[in-house]
């Protein structure tokens, strides 16, 4: 972490971003300089960000696996924290290494269940309503080099009630997510 009361901190997102634009809008007025990275150039969360006055900027694969480009760019910006909210590529172990205890990734299901390579979006939901399971929720953990593998920060759940498609179960883990991330991000940015 950097010692500046200022803290940096940098959203990957690769779709929507509803969940980036809770962040966001959780931080304002506080000491955090935000920048929002993506995969996707023509992705919601990019006019999102910039709608809010937040640097949003795309890469593409080879910048993004092949070169020290992107590390480089994130340790120039000292990043103190990085969340990984809805973004889809797994991270390259040069960059997860470099930000040791400081990436997070926010997954739509009780981990360890229903997660792993391949299992993002609808796919987790549906997977979670063929099961029969009785409840489902969200959780948020320290990134390893393994999928949705790494500590487990924060966990919260949701009853699946009768009728329960997986539209439905998605809009009740958004609404757990929009309500835990952005919280969980304030206080490990400002914690010790
Ligand atoms: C979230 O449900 C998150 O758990 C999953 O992707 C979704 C992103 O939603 N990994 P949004 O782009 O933040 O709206």
């Amino acid at each position: 972490m950097n010692t500046n009361t200022n803290k940096n901190l940098a959203i990957f997102a690769s779709g929507t971003g509803s969940n980036a634009l809770k962040i966001i809008e959780h931080l304002k007025g506080k000491s955090v300089n935000i920048y929002v990275f993506s995969n996707k150039k023509n992705a919601p969360v990019i006019e999102k960000a910039r709608a809010q006055n937040v640097t949003a900027t795309y890469f593409n694969r080879a910048e993004f696996q092949d070169s020290q480009q992107l590390l480089a760019h994130l340790k120039g910006l000292k990043i103190d924290l990085v969340v990984l909210a809805g973004f889809l590529w797994k991270i390259p172990d040069h960059i997860i290494s470099a930000f040791p205890q400081q990436m997070i990734n926010l997954h739509p299901s009780l981990l360890p269940k229903y997660g792993g390579k391949g299992m993002y979006g609808a796919k987790v939901h549906q997977a979670v309503l063929e099961a029969g399971e009785q409840k489902s929720g969200i959780t948020i953990h320290y990134v390893n080099e393994y999928y949705d593998d790494g500590e487990i920060l924060l966990q919260a759940e949701t009853d699946i009630t009768m009728g329960e498609t997986p539209e439905s179960l998605a809009q009740k883990i958004h609404h757990l997510e929009h309500h835990h991330l952005p919280v969980l991000v304030e206080k490990l940015l400002f914690q010790a």
